[in-house]
Parts: structure tokens; C-alpha cells; sequence
């Protein structure tokens, strides 16, 4: 078992559990675009990036496996303007290619 932290509250999930995953255990929503439970992880869309305290970068939760001790923050200001630019760009692309305005029925937001 690995127990880390998620914007303050203590999870403890098996080994192996995604940040993605162990959020929702704790009722905690994480939004995602190309994640489906039923389908291989591919990590692309980055629509459910977290921040991880000492990383460089922002990790994409679906993909990310815990780590004991780890203290993620799902809504940090980094984290909400990401997701801001993620969903600005694929609204442009579905615009473009698929003549809608909306991403919103494709994303779990
Ligand atoms: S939902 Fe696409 S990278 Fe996680």
C-alpha cells in the first residue's frame, strides 16, 4: 500500500494506483479528455495534469503511478491555467476539423 497526500487529505491505494484513480477513491474529480478506464492509458491529451510537489513539470494523473509520501494538488493555480490552455486549444481544433464550439461533450470536466 502507498499513501500520499491530495490537495491535504491522506489517501492510502494499492501499489500501482494512478494519482487519477486515487483521487476519485477520496471523491476528488480530476478532469480527463483521452483517459478511459476500459481502453490502454495514453497520457496524450494532458487535459488531467496535476502538480506534484518537487516535480518540474506537471504529470498527467491518468497516467502517473502514486508514490509514497507524494503530495499532489489538483487545483493549484498552475494547474487551472493549464487546463485553461488545453481546453482553449482543443476548442479551436474542434472548431476547425469538426465545425462545433464546443469540446464539453467530449471531455469529463
Ligand atoms: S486524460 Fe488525457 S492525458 Fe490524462
Amino acid at each position: 500500500m502507498v499513501t500520499l497526500t491530495i490537495n491535504g487529505i491522506s489517501v492510502t491505494v494499492p501499489k500501482g494506483t494512478t494519482i487519477l484513480t486515487a483521487a476519485e477513491s477520496i471523491g476528488i474529480d480530476i478532469p480527463t479528455l483521452c483517459y478511459d478506464k476500459d481502453l490502454s492509458i495514453v497520457g496524450a491529451s494532458r487535459m488531467c495534469v496535476v502538480e506534484v510537489e518537487g516535480a518540474r513539470n506537471l504529470v498527467a494523473a491518468c497516467s502517473t503511478p502514486v508514490a509514497e509520501g507524494m503530495k499532489v494538488e489538483t487545483e493549484s493555480e498552475r494547474v487551472v491555467k493549464a487546463r485553461k490552455t488545453i481546453h482553449f486549444v482543443m476548442q479551436k481544433f474542434m472548431r476547425a476539423v469538426i465545425g462545433t464550439n464546443s469540446v464539453d461533450h467530449c471531455a469529463r470536466t
